[in-house]
């Protein structure tokens, strides 16, 4: 049990919500732009808008409220095309949601693999205001045979990734209709009640809470019902995986993120004087359940203790967690570990599973510190 006296030093934490001031981000990638937030600064339930991290494969398209056109078609009934102001006019909600990039993590894969080499800051939690994408599509109408929404962004060129299709493409990823569907996916025009940034989708985009980042598609500017899957480059080729029927592999796109912890702090190879009193953060998330219990190895995962929570369980959003670490007394190398549980009952696997190549990295991530 964490003494009243830990619990303590953690309630700033919960009131410096959306500051940023003094931390900077890690660049992966220049242009187009790539920055991941520094993980070991977690210090607060929401992340900044300053510190969400940003994955584009593109340069950022400038958009402009003024000309934005939002155009849902395909297998609907009415099809339907609006501006800004249109947009803006339908009821919006606000839902807190959690991204993380499904190639986070990817630099603890051994033998390294291609690719942005994200640590542990490609995920963020932010509040998204929006229209909920539902809402739009009772406006239009659904085709009787409709099973899928493709979204496509503004943004254009040709993916560095083999194989590499024969010219410029646009961003675009599909969901299945059910989930297209539900309550929570939203055409978001805000991040933590301010404008989306250029670089998080100004005007609009789609967030969709539960699946990894890569469905929710910045820059928005078509959606369309389709009565067929979506075999597009980002649904098949990148951001899917390989599943198997009857033995024969079949590739599938990338949905739900996976059950997840990370530890923020300590940091790699952070010296941590012995005999001393450490308190390990870090959060968890999973897709569509809950994150219901936590546990921390410091013994390179031999065994495992159970951690406390800082935040309530809710859907689609990370909890962050705490751990009071009696540091030995005995100098050297330690490796530390996180594992989480869903309210499922299940874990997050011993290692990496080579069918998700060079994604879903969700195991316990050790990190190694130096108890001096
Ligand atoms: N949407 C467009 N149009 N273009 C993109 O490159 N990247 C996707 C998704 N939506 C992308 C996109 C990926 S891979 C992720 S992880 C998230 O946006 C990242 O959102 P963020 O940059 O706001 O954090």
């Amino acid at each position: 049990m964490m003494s009243t006296v830990n619990a303590k030093k953690f309630e700033n934490a919960h009131t410096t919500a959306a500051v940023s001031s003094g931390i900077g981000m890690i660049i992966r990638q220049k242009e187009p732009v790539n920055l991941e937030f520094p993980f070991d600064k977690l210090n607060s339930f929401i992340t900044p808008n300053d510190l969400f991290y940003i994955r584009s494969h593109f340069q950022a398209p400038e958009l402009t409220t003024d000309y934005y056109q939002l155009r849902i078609h395909g297998a609907v009934e009415n099809p339907l095309s609006l501006d800004y102001q249109q947009l803006r006019e339908f009821p919006s909600e606000t839902r807190t949601a959690t991204l993380e990039c499904a190639g986070n993590s990817r630099i603890f894969l051994v033998p390294q693999v291609e690719g942005a080499q994200w640590e542990l800051g490609a995920v963020g939690n932010a509040e998204w205001t929006g229209v909920p994408l539902r809402v739009l599509l009772e406006q239009t109408g659904l085709a009787k045979n409709a099973c899928e929404v493709v979204f496509e962004g503004a943004d254009r060129g040709t993916p560095k990734e083999q194989p590499i299709p024969p010219g410029p493409i646009s961003y675009a990823r599909s969901l299945p209709l059910a989930k297209a569907v539900r309550p929570e996916v939203l055409v978001a025009y805000q991040m933590n009640g301010r404008e989306l940034s250029r670089d998080h989708g100004y005007p609009v985009r789609l967030i969709v809470p539960g699946y990894y980042g890569m469905a929710s598609v910045k820059w928005l500017t078509s959606i369309q019902v389709l009565e067929e899957p979506f075999q597009g480059y980002w649904q098949t080729s990148d951001y899917g995986y390989w599943d198997y029927i009857d033995g024969k592999p079949v590739r599938r796109p990338l949905s739900e993120m996976a059950l997840k912890s990370q530890i923020a702090r300590p940091g790699m190879y952070e010296v941590i004087p012995a005999g001393s009193d450490y308190i390990v953060t870090g959060a968890a998330w999973c897709g569509h359940s809950d994150v219901s219990e936590i546990e921390l190895s410091t013994d390179g995962g031999q065994h495992w203790t159970a951690a406390e929570f800082m935040d309530p369980a809710q859907p689609y959003v990370w909890r962050r967690w705490q751990f009071l670490w009696h540091v030995p007394q005995k100098p050297g190398q330690y490796t530390l570990a996180a594992r989480a549980q869903d309210a499922t009952g299940a874990v997050q696997p011993e290692g990496h599973n080579p069918s998700h190549g060079t994604y879903v990295i969700n195991h316990p991530l050790p990190i190694d510190v130096i108890v001096r």
